[in-house]
């Protein structure tokens, strides 16, 4: 039996938790240059990463962490942090997910630059998939704190900050994700 070209998208789905080893260096520049074929109108090239790996990873938690907590959000209680440290701890990289606004383009608004850098990191997701890994696209770790896209060099006047992927060796085998059918979310216009 021929396997479709088309399960190697099919049968990606998001991993939590994730242990070494991370992608290889020669593996990451795939990944990363594979994230450059994203559609991107005006060749703006909008996306923006941020490595983050080895003893940075304890000084992102350092920094995000405290700045959740500065920020007064009621969810991170001392229980919350404990575990976001410990699922931190075990991941061999994280990468900053971010837009470079270009707030005056006549011919390419905002949000068609934020649908690119979006594409962009669903390539970055295809690909560690393709080549073996697991990843997991996340919002929190203080995405949405100043101080924290700041920290990562993304100044929120000219970059929308969009989180992190999470990247390295699913630490358990998942089953198939089940998908809905398609038929709920498409129609057929024929303009009568
Ligand atoms: C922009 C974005 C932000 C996300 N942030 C979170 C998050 O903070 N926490 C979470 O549990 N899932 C978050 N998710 C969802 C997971 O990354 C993942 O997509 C979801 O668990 C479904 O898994 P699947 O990708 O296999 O369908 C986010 C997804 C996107 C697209």
């Amino acid at each position: 039996m021929t396997v479709s070209p088309l399960h190697a998208l099919t049968s990606r789905r998001s991993m939590k938790f994730l242990r070494a080893p991370a992608p290889k260096p020669d593996e990451l520049d795939q990944i990363l240059q594979a994230a450059m074929s994203a559609p991107d109108h005006g060749k703006l090239r909008p996306w923006r990463f941020a490595l983050i790996r080895g003893a940075a990873i304890g000084r992102l938690a350092d920094r995000a962490l405290d700045a959740v907590k500065r920020s007064g959000d009621p969810r991170m209680t001392p229980e919350k942090e404990k575990s976001v440290r410990q699922w931190m701890s075990e991941v061999p990289l994280f990468v900053g997910l971010a837009q470079k606004i270009d707030h005056d383009n006549p011919k390419v608004p905002e949000q068609e630059q934020l649908l690119a850098t979006g594409a962009s990191v669903m390539n970055i997701l295809n690909a560690v998939h393709m080549l073996g890994y697991g990843a997991f696209w996340s919002t929190g770790m203080g995405t949405y704190v100043e101080e924290v896209q700041e920290a990562l060099g993304f100044d929120p006047l000219d970059y929308r900050f969009l989180g992190f992927l999470a990247i390295g060796t699913p630490a358990c085998a998942m089953p198939e994700a089940v998908r809905p059918d398609y038929r709920e979310f498409v129609t057929e216009w024929t303009g009568e």
